[in-house]
């Protein structure tokens, strides 16, 4: 089938704010504990308790940002556990995942370790559900307050003289659902008052984020940014790819039907409507895009994997994760007026995890490989594009089969990632460049691809899946003709001078 795509590189539409590349780690399952940590006595080799083989791992996709420590375990965590000598630190019950002892091993400065390591930005998910005003206020304290008072002498005591720079805070997780099932009017309330005292110290200007909406509850992004947005720079929003029924089935993460296919790159979509419905609403209280909306929970959500723990949400990943992850990305980068970060959930052993580990073993999933191919969007010049081409179709619904984002990044480089989501046709494309500064000197490109729906990468075969370079192109004049196989995700770099 024939696509045209035209890429306007003289029309820039604004930077595509990297921190839509963010991650989310929960204490949930086997993501944190054994995902990440291991502890210092492990036989996994390991940095200050951080396996060594995920950091490096990490550190190849240049995170800009990561969420913790929930997700649903937030509120209900209560950060003075975690912190001191971990022999005395108190063992909990995670009763939102599988009610297994919380050892509380993995606390505060572990995780801003992790974040030191990783060159990333934290984002911290503050308790309201469960937690009091002068927790939250005391953990900002501990963390940031760089002065004589009781927090910053705790944390001195506990072996960090300086504080740590903690920009992103959340004041709440889903406290319409397990944060607390709290109406919207009362949620805006106390999001006001816990806020409050939220502090900036010295240097340290903390962004606030206020709890936004699951899918399509506009009522509650309605009711929080009339009640509550002058006291915000952001609000969140969650959304999950569910193929099947989220209560009774949702789907299995591998041996699925083409109809299960198309249906998750439709519902994966649903992405683009959400965000256009909520930013509207948002417009009416806040025209001129002050506050950021961050997708700060996505990605695909399956049954969990036959024989393993129901509370611990572990998923394979395949082709079409990586085409979900693609095409969610380019719908990120085309509300990059709105959407100022996104995290999938959740980095390692969870949902739409980027990394899968087993003991020592570790893999790098399709979804992995889509962040470290689209890493060039970070922080780069979106590019106008406009795209018409077939639909992709099943028992008479449609979709368009062809999703695209053009950007220039700094060193003046174009990348174009383009994903075919048709399960079957090869889709033609043919690409105009125009307003480009000078002729095109070198075009490369990279590819995810498989002829098989469920393709995946195991601890037998981690390769299975990778990308590989990408040459069935060909420019004529400023067009340039490609080949994009079914199930496939795509990264070109035109370099024009
Ligand atoms: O990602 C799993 C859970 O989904 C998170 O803990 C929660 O915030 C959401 O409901």
């Amino acid at each position: 089938m024939s696509h045209v795509i035209t890429i306007h590189s003289d029309l820039s539409k604004g930077k595509i704010n990297r921190n839509i590349y963010g991650h989310f780690s929960e204490h949930l399952g086997r993501c944190i504990y054994e995902g990440i940590w291991v502890g210092e006595d492990s036989p996994i080799p390991n940095t200050e308790g951080i396996r060594n083989d995920v950091l490096e791992a990490l550190k190849q996709l240049n995170i800009p940002v990561l969420r913790w420590p929930g997700g649903c375990f937030a509120d209900e965590y209560h950060w003075k556990d975690g912190v001191g000598p971990s022999e005395n630190r108190k063992q909990m019950v995670n009763t939102h995942w599988g009610g297994v002892v919380e050892n509380n091993h993995f606390g505060t400065h572990e995780f801003l370790r992790l974040c030191e390591l990783l060159d990333c930005e934290p984002y911290i998910s503050g308790n309201v559900g469960s937690g009091t005003v002068q927790e939250m206020s005391e953990w900002v304290e501990y963390m940031t307050f760089d002065g004589v008072s009781p927090m910053a002498a705790w944390r001195q005591e506990n072996g960090r003289e300086k504080p740590w720079n903690v920009k992103y805070f959340g004041v709440g997780n889903e406290n319409w659902g397990c944060g607390g099932n709290m109406r919207p009017e009362y949620y805006a309330d106390l999001y006001r008052r816990y806020q409050t005292y939220v502090r900036n110290y010295g240097d340290n200007k903390i962004y606030k984020i206020a709890c936004g909406p699951n899918v399509d509850d506009y009522r509650w992004m309605e009711t929080v940014m009339r009640e509550a947005h002058p006291f915000m720079d952001a609000i969140s929003l969650h959304y999950y790819t569910v193929p099947g029924e989220f209560w009774t089935s949702k789907g299995a993460a591998t041996g699925f039907s083409e109809q299960e296919w198309f249906t998750t790159m439709k519902k994966a979509l649903h992405m683009d409507e959400l965000i256009t419905r909520h930013s509207a609403i948002m417009d009416q209280y806040d025209p001129n895009k002050r506050i950021g909306l961050i997708v700060d929970e996505w990605g695909t959500w399956f049954d969990v994997e036959p024989g393993t723990n129901p509370g611990f949400l572990y998923q394979q990943n395949t082709i079409r994760d990586a085409l979900v992850a693609g095409l969610t990305l380019n719908i990120f980068h085309e509300h990059n007026d709105r959407v100022v970060m996104a995290n999938i959930a959740q980095i390692v052993n969870v949902l739409q995890s980027v990394i899968l580990t087993e003991g020592e073993k570790m893999l790098l999933t399709p979804t992995y490989h889509v962040f470290d191919m689209y890493k060039v969007h970070q922080d780069a010049e979106r590019l106008a594009t406009h795209y018409s081409g077939a639909d992709y179709e099943m028992d008479g619904e449609k979709i368009p089969q062809v999703s695209v984002t053009a950007s220039r990044d700094q060193a003046g480089k174009i990348h174009v990632s383009l994903c075919n989501v048709s399960h079957v046709e090869q889709s033609d494309v043919s690409i105009q460049l125009r307003g480009l500064s000078g002729a095109v000197s070198g075009i490369t490109g990279q590819q995810l691809a498989s002829g098989s729906l469920d393709a995946h990468n195991t601890f037998e075969s981690p390769d299975v899946l990778k990308p590989t370079p990408f040459e069935t192109f060909e420019l004529q004049g400023d067009v340039l003709y490609a080949k994009l196989p079914p199930m496939s995700v795509t990264v070109l770099e035109i370099t024009a001078e």
